[in-house]
């Protein structure tokens, strides 16, 4: 994949350059960072397991890595983080102001790519992608310090903020080998499996990840109030006394209280249910791609949902 992914890079570069300074400032500064680039890999992965090889699987690989920058720029301003891809984030160095705005020109020049490629079905997968994205997010906000919400209402929003735009990149790749539409959707649901997968661990490693491999601060979540999983999960758990504690956490976003809500996520095998939960979702990202043929790629898609289960980064 490397020689492949290099390629995909040298698109994203040349597709974000501008003339405007600041706008090519800060989108070679977040790109330039690194970032696992798992939903490019993806496109590529599924192109090549169906036979694709055409030049479109570059420019589709680009477009869905283009589309998930401009959800981080717009994510950190929303969630007031300070650290991404182990650099101040774009709004703590350039502003909350300029990271929207570039990350509006990131969503727009995404379209572009995308119609480049001139095929309606490509368009229809990443119209809906992108909107189902933005609701996620909105719902998200609204959940925001509620220590309320269910299990499910958790779930849509990770499968929509996050599991889509997986979902979107192993369809992409279905479409461009052409696969029959049962196939296609089978693809999907491994993306969508998996991204799922790749949020729940997002969740915990929010409060068992370390800060020098994640290059995202610990303790977010909590400060943002968001009821992830592990504190869903240690409510149901605790004594009524640690339920309250739980509870006024997540409504005050109390993060000076972080060690204490480590040691009870940990106490309360809510950890521990959060990745048996990721590796449910892995496991059947696994099942979706059983009527593939047996190929390198398919080998590699194995290896990604062992890889989203047991990530440190
Ligand atoms: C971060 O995604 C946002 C989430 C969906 C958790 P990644 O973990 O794929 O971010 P990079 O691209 O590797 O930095
Ligand atoms: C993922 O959620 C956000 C997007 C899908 C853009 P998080 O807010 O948990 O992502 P990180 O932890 O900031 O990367
Ligand atoms: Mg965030
Ligand atoms: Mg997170």
């Amino acid at each position: 994949m490397a020689s492949e992914m290099r390629q995909v890079d040298a698109v994203i570069h040349e597709r974000l350059s501008s003339q405007v300074a600041l706008i090519d400032r800060i989108s070679t500064y977040i790109v330039s960072a690194g970032g696992k680039r798992i939903r490019p890999r993806l496109v590529l992965l599924f192109a090549r397991a169906l036979g694709f090889h055409g030049p479109e699987r570059f420019e589709l690989a680009a477009t869905v890595e283009v589309i998930h920058t401009a959800t981080l720029l717009h994510d950190d301003v929303v969630d007031e983080s300070s650290l991404r891809r182990g650099r101040a984030t774009s709004n703590a160095l350039f502003g909350n102001a300029a990271s929207v705005l570039v990350g509006d020109f990131l969503y727009s020049r995404a379209f572009q790519m995308m119609v480049s490629v001139n095929r309606m079905r490509v368009l229809d997968v990443l119209a809906d992608a992108t909107n189902i994205i933005a609701e996620g997010e909105v719902l998200q906000l609204m959940n925001m310090h509620d220590p309320d919400i269910s299990v499910d209402d958790y779930l849509r929003v990770i499968r929509y903020k996050t599991a889509k735009l997986f979902e979107a990149s192993a369809r992409l790749g279905a479409v461009l080998g052409g696969a029959e539409r049962a196939l296609e959707d089978s693809c999907a649901e491994y993306g969508q499996a998996l991204g799922t997968a790749f949020q729940l661990v997002d969740d915990l490693l929010d409060y068992q990840g370390k800060r020098e491999e994640l290059g995202k601060n610990v303790g977010d979540d909590l400060r943002e109030g968001k009821p992830t999983l592990p504190l869903l999960i240690a409510m149901q758990r605790s004594s009524e006394a640690e339920r309250q504690f739980v509870r006024s956490a997540i409504e005050h976003g109390e993060v000076e209280r972080l060690p204490e809500i480590i040691e009870l996520v940990q106490r309360t095998g809510a950890l521990d249910a959060t990745r048996a939960a990721a590796e449910a979702e892995a496991e059947r990202a696994r099942r979706c791609i059983g009527a593939l043929r047996p190929s390198p790629a398919r080998e590699a898609l194995l290896e990604l949902c062992v890889r989203a289960v047991n990530r440190t980064s």
